[in-house]
């Protein structure tokens, strides 16, 4: 299979490009270096002399060092989340390429009102229709808006990534890091399992639309402290705050979204996404510190040159 990917350089990108490289697909990477990815013309034309069979789509704007920093470059954020999808559909759409979006469950906070977690028929509760959003949030729930009439394209949902790479955008690396830590109840995805899920969609010919790929399940911050603590990864002391007021008062600018996902459409599709504590747990089990993923990153990229 030869897959476009654009936002390669990413951290949901270099997992990709990882897992292409090892499945033996070929990759051609679309970025900003040669393509004017907001032009329809100038995408036609990347698209047209490379030819992929599919595109997946995982640029998008986070926010460094978070999403507060959305907040002070919202023109970008709009047009990397809602702007991007829409022109990437267009495209794809006139050469009939079938294409996957990567979303993000933050586009819901909470339960569902019967106390499940929330599916692919919901609407987002955590939008800028419902007035109550981070400016990130609202970007990539207008940005599934964007693809309501995609005909074929797959909106991916990834919810806080994790893997047993000690990184600084890894969250049981961030659970690690932060000074205090704020309780909550989230689904989460390990990053390894989404991707595989996603390339999965087009080997397995699951049918397009929105996908939930979070790990079954949900888990507590404190949950996470304690696995930590078990498997000998960190022995610090973990501080809490003493409520979301505290938190928002001293460490965030704009509101966070924690929600549980309900994700029996991706595994009723035949997607594999592991329970979340066993996935947690076995993260931890072969946790590899920061310094020695610089190495294993280095061996991965310099595999991957030599295999395109
Ligand atoms: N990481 C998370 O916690 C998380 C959770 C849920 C969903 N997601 C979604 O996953 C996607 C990737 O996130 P990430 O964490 O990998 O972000 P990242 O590390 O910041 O990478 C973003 C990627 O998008 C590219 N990009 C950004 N703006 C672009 C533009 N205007 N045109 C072309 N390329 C652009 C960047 O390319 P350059 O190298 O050129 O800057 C980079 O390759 C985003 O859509 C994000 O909303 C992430």
């Amino acid at each position: 299979m030869h897959i476009a990917l654009l936002g390669a350089s990413g951290y949901i990108g270099t997992e990709f490009t990882r897992q292409i490289d090892k499945l033996g697909h070929k990759l051609t990477a679309i970025g900003r270096s040669n393509c004017d990815v907001y032009s329809v013309s100038s995408l036609l034309s990347v698209l047209e002399d490379a030819s992929p069979d599919v595109l997946i789509n995982c640029a998008g704007y986070t926010g460094k060092p978070n999403v507060d920093a959305c907040e002070l470059d919202k023109a970008n954020c709009i047009a990397g989340n809602a702007v991007l999808p829409g022109v990437i559909n267009e495209a794809c759409e006139t050469l009939g390429i079938p294409w996957g979006h990567v979303s993000s469950g933050c586009i819901f906070t909470g339960r569902r009102s019967d106390g499940g977690g929330f599916t692919e028929e919901d609407d987002p509760n955590f939008s800028f229709r419902n007035n109550n959003c981070s400016w990130y949030s609202g970007t990539k729930a207008l940005g599934e808006e964007v693809l309501a009439d995609a005909s074929n394209c797959y909106i991916w949902r990834l919810r806080i990534p994790f893997s047993n790479i000690d990184s600084p955008r890894n969250y049981l690396s961030k659970v690690q890091r932060y000074e205090n830590l704020l309780e909550a109840e989230n689904s989460l995805s390990n990053l390894p399992e989404y991707v595989a899920a996603c390339l999965d969609c087009f080997d397995k010919n699951v049918a397009v639309g929105i996908y939930n790929l979070t790990n079954p399940g949900s888990v507590t911050t404190s949950e996470v402290v304690e696995m930590i603590k078990e498997a000998g990864v960190c022995d610090k002391e973990f501080r809490f705050f003493a409520s979301e007021g505290e938190f928002m008062a001293k460490a965030a600018k704009t509101p966070r979204s924690n929600c549980v996902m309900d994700c029996s459409k991706a595994l009723n599709a035949g997607l594999k996404l592991s329970p979340i504590h066993a996935c947690i747990r076995q993260a931890l089990a072969n946790w590899r510190p920061e310094n020695r993923e610089v190495r294993i990153e280095q061996q991965d990229l310099s595999r991957s040159s030599a295999g395109h």
